[in-house]
């Protein structure tokens, strides 16, 4: 088990503890705390947090609502919990990013610890303090910048996870890999038989560089003014994606479609080594992301003028520039509609 720290200039700090028996370590803090848990359903419960105050949360990525906060903040409320309390998450990246929310909101903000249950959670999630509900138009809308002040990354707790979220989760890592770590790109083509059978002596790397590479952005840029917009590569397309499915297709399935379509703009462009696009391609296609056809253009678009990087009309978009590097820039939503059509086509 080791631990990392997140400290970033001007915001609270977190503490990551990561391995397998991480969660041992959440009972010795809770003797003194009063707690109260937010569960998923589907996740096991540590045994330290089986005996606390607790809510199960509700309809998955479609209860991501601020009705689903709402929820949770009235059954904080009905528990009595005071300004000295503390909220914690135990589940995937949605049950962190109400429980995160509502942590931020209640009493104008307490304490906030986050137990992630899924491989995405482990790796992206429940690092870097960002929450948010959806709205009917789009995802991640209303949210709070609200980092958990500890959080145990504990992979045993993957055990039961169905093999769609592990895949979900690895398409976080792989992003890592392809924008930020070419150490985590290379560990992640190495291992890849290893890492699809779960072995955890392959999947822990994976865990620690991935929380570890976030780590050094947020700490860098924790408001997303600069660098840490790196992170949302292929996600412009990829949020258009999970909310053109009715968020049916798990986050990171629509990520790794996003990543697709972001290496074969960067390798037209000149920006990326074709066959460094391709490499990095025909990784995610092992880890089984492959480059499936993209739904009508116009269908799609409504969703991509509403993202958060729109700004007067063009969308923020980052594209990779090799294995491990990545940029930001301006894209008119006319070129990108260009794109998506020539994606579509070919
Ligand atoms: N805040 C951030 O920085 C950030 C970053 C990336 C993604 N996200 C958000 O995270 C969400 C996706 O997270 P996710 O992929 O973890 O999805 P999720 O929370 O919906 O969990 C996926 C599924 O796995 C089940 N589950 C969870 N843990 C389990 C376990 N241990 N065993 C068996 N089943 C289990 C859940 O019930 C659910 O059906 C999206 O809403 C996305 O927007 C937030």
């Amino acid at each position: 088990v080791i631990t990392l720290h997140c400290r970033p200039a001007h915001e609270p700090p977190s503490e990551v503890v990561i391995g397998p028996g991480a969660v041992a370590a959440l009972a010795e803090p809770l003797r003194t705390r009063a707690a109260f848990v937010y569960r998923d359903p589907a996740a096991p419960l540590p045994a330290a947090l089986a005996a606390l105050p607790q809510l199960a949360h509700a309809d998955g990525e479609s209860g991501k609502t601020l009705a689903g906060c709402e929820r949770l903040l009235r059954a904080m409320s009905a528990a009595g919990l005071d300004r000295g309390g503390l909220l914690i998450a135990c589940g995937g990246g949605v049950v962190g990013d109400v429980g995160g929310l509502a942590a931020a909101l209640y009493l104008r903000g307490i304490e906030f610890w986050q137990v992630p249950t899924t491989l995405l959670a482990m790796v992206d999630s429940s690092v870097g303090g960002k929450t948010a509900v959806n709205l009917p138009e789009g995802k991640n809308l209303v949210g709070a910048l609200h980092p958990a002040a500890r959080v145990f990354v504990d992979v045993e707790l993957l055990d039961g996870l169905p093999e769609r979220e592990y895949r979900s989760g690895l398409a976080e890592a792989l992003k890592m890999g392809i924008g930020c770590d070419a150490e985590l790109f290379a560990h992640l083509e190495r291992h890849a038989d290893a890492i699809l059978a779960r072995d955890l002596a392959a999947l822990d790397p994976v865990v620690v560089r991935s929380i570890a590479a976030k780590i050094a952005v947020v700490e860098r840029d924790p408001r997303e003014q600069g660098p840490r917009r790196l992170l949302n590569l292929g996600h412009t397309l990829g949020h258009a994606l999970e909310a053109h499915s009715g968020f049916l297709v798990p986050h990171g399935h629509c990520v790794a479609r996003g990543l697709h379509f972001a290496l074969g703009l960067a390798a037209a462009a000149g920006l990326m080594p074709a066959a460094q696009a391709s490499r990095a391609q025909a990784l995610l296609a092992r880890y089984g992301h492959p480059r499936t056809p993209l739904p009508p253009v116009d269908e799609l678009l409504p969703f991509l003028a509403r993202d958060k990087k729109v700004i007067a009309g063009a969308v923020q978009f980052v594209l990779p520039t090799g294995i491990g590097s990545a940029c930001q820039q301006a894209m008119p939503l006319a070129a990108l509609q260009a794109a998506l059509a020539a994606d579509v086509a070919s």
